[in-house]
């Protein structure tokens, strides 16, 4: 997709899909008086008929009969437009996206006069918004409808100018979109295709290039490492665990060194401790950790930021079986703890830990962890907000401001100290599950026990990593939540 910007009037523009943005106070303002004189009365008499006040979410589609240079007009509605931030863009592009396609269009026109944020945050944002609404998982159909490849995007306002910083922004914003949409498929996929092996194969064919390396651990290889918390949660399954892990170097000295440390369980039923039916009938997002390290790593070599990033990512199907892992298990981890599992539900927190004491081992600057943890967080945070929790505010913060920038959002709960009476064992160090409430924060002090002291992140992306409907950016299903703020925070450390 090519991206342009033009200095040049609205009614000159020749697209096949001319995008205005419009506040609700703009209805009546200079340029929709412009463009109505153009198409003599016509629209605004549509506006008036069609009650379009430019609220946000809505949007106006007018055919211009060749009174314009313009196939079609689509006005985007910004609402009041005291709050346009990069996540307004993005929708907007989102919205012209879906226009376009639906029209067959193959070249959209974006009137681009953003006043509040940096032009470059806002480009980025409507390309990235134009990139991540073309997304559709048909692979299952029988009958596919074929999506319309955008070929080319003009922003145009009087006066605009053309800069490598917003060709950049755009650029980098179309560099991220393919990993965000390949944590999608990788979720999206069935389960029984999505194996712990399918994975390991998915993140070698997709992690390529200059800087990458990806190593797949089997289970011979896990047992040697002595990955105990991985071993026993895969002790139900008949599939083999795999245990990936993906380094990118940058070109010269790296500035800073990265972990990234991702949940990967492939079928979550619960274990011996089984879900009812319902709760099953969404978990295959249960590696949607894993798949945004994939997604955000298999960018690296395009994006080349100057660190130097490892991902580690447990990976197996959490099922029931005669050999199944029971509630009163006790499982010794290489950094010597141990964990008494009295729900073999609560696994990711078992897998995590291997990898995170792993990671630890490499003393990074950073180790940051994704996952689908706890339902406690959704009920915390409902379906739009991760939960993140820090050893260090710096990072938290840091991550929150990447999250925002990115269109992801974050919100930090706490590492209660107190709390973790609750996770005291009467056998082991540790159990694995804490008492009735804050169930977010005791499966994140379990965690904690793994990190040392390394500065470390863990984002529980339970809520926001699978979308319940569809919306402006993503079709119901796997989100790619996290490969924004990962790349984000990745390139601007
Ligand atoms: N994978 C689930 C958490 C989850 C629930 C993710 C709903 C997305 C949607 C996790 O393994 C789990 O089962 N957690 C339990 C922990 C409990 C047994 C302490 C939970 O949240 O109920
Ligand atoms: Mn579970
Ligand atoms: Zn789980």
């Amino acid at each position: 997709m090519e991206v342009k910007f033009r200095d040049q009037q609205a009614e000159h523009v020749r697209t096949d899909l001319l995008a205005v943005p419009v506040k609700e106070s703009e209805i009546e303002g200079a340029l929709l008086r412009r463009l109505d004189r153009r198409l003599r009365g016509g629209l605004a008499e549509r506006i008036r008929r069609s009650r379009f006040t430019a609220s946000e979410g809505s949007a106006l589609l007018y055919t211009t009969s060749g009174m314009l240079p313009a196939a079609n007009l689509l006005l985007v509605g910004l609402g009041k437009g005291e709050e346009i931030d990069a996540d307004s863009w993005r929708k907007a592009g989102a919205r012209a996206r879906k226009e376009a396609s639906a029209q067959g269009a193959r070249e959209i026109g974006f009137f681009f006069a953003p006043d509040k944020d940096g032009e470059s945050a806002a480009a980025a944002a409507v390309v990235e918004g134009i990139s991540l609404a073309a997304y559709q998982f048909e692979k299952y159909r029988s009958e596919r409808k074929p999506a319309t490849a955008i070929q080319r995007v003009t922003f145009f306002r009087p006066g605009l100018k053309s800069s490598d910083a917003l060709a950049r922004a755009a650029g980098l914003a179309q560099d991220i979109a393919p990993g965000v949409c390949l944590a999608r498929d990788l979720v999206n996929e069935p389960p029984s295709v999505t194996t712990a092996r399918f994975l390991g194969e998915q993140a070698r064919r997709h992690c390529r290039g200059r800087g990458l390396t990806v190593e797949v651990w089997n289970k011979k290889k896990i047992q040697q490492m002595k990955l105990a918390g991985l071993l026993a949660v895969n002790r139900g399954s008949v599939e083999e665990p795999r245990f990936i892990v993906i380094r990118y170097k940058p070109q010269g000295k790296a500035k800073k060194r990265v972990a990234l440390i991702g949940k990967g369980i492939t079928f979550d039923s619960g274990g011996l401790s089984l879900k009812p039916a319902k709760s099953m009938e969404t978990m295959k997002l249960d590696m949607a950790g894993g798949a945004a390290i994939i997604g955000a790593m298999s960018r690296l070599p395009v994006l080349r930021p100057q660190v130097e990033v490892t991902g580690y990512i447990p990976t197996t199907d959490n099922l029931p079986s005669g050999s199944a892992q029971k509630p009163g298990d006790v499982i010794r981890y290489l950094n010597g703890k141990t964990v008494e599992v009295l729900n073999t539900d609560a696994e990711g927190r078992l897998i995590l830990a291997d990898g995170l004491a792993l990671a630890a081992k490499e003393k990074p600057d950073y180790m940051i962890n994704l996952a689908t943890l706890t339902g406690a967080c959704m009920v915390a945070l409902g379906n739009e907000v991760a939960g993140i929790f820090s050893n260090r505010q710096a990072l938290a913060e840091k991550l929150i401001g990447c999250g925002r920038e990115a269109g992801e959002k974050l919100w930090q709960l706490p590492l209660v100290k107190e709390y973790r009476e609750e996770i005291k064992s009467s056998v082991a160090d540790i159990k694995n599950i804490g008492g009735s409430y804050g169930g977010a924060i005791t499966a994140a002090l379990l965690l904690q026990e793994f990190v040392a002291d390394i500065p470390w992140a863990h984002l529980d992306i339970a809520g926001p990593a699978f979308a319940e409907k569809d919306s402006p950016l993503c079709p119901k299903g796997g989100t790619g939540f996290g490969v924004r703020t990962l790349v984000k925070f990745l390139t601007t450390l």
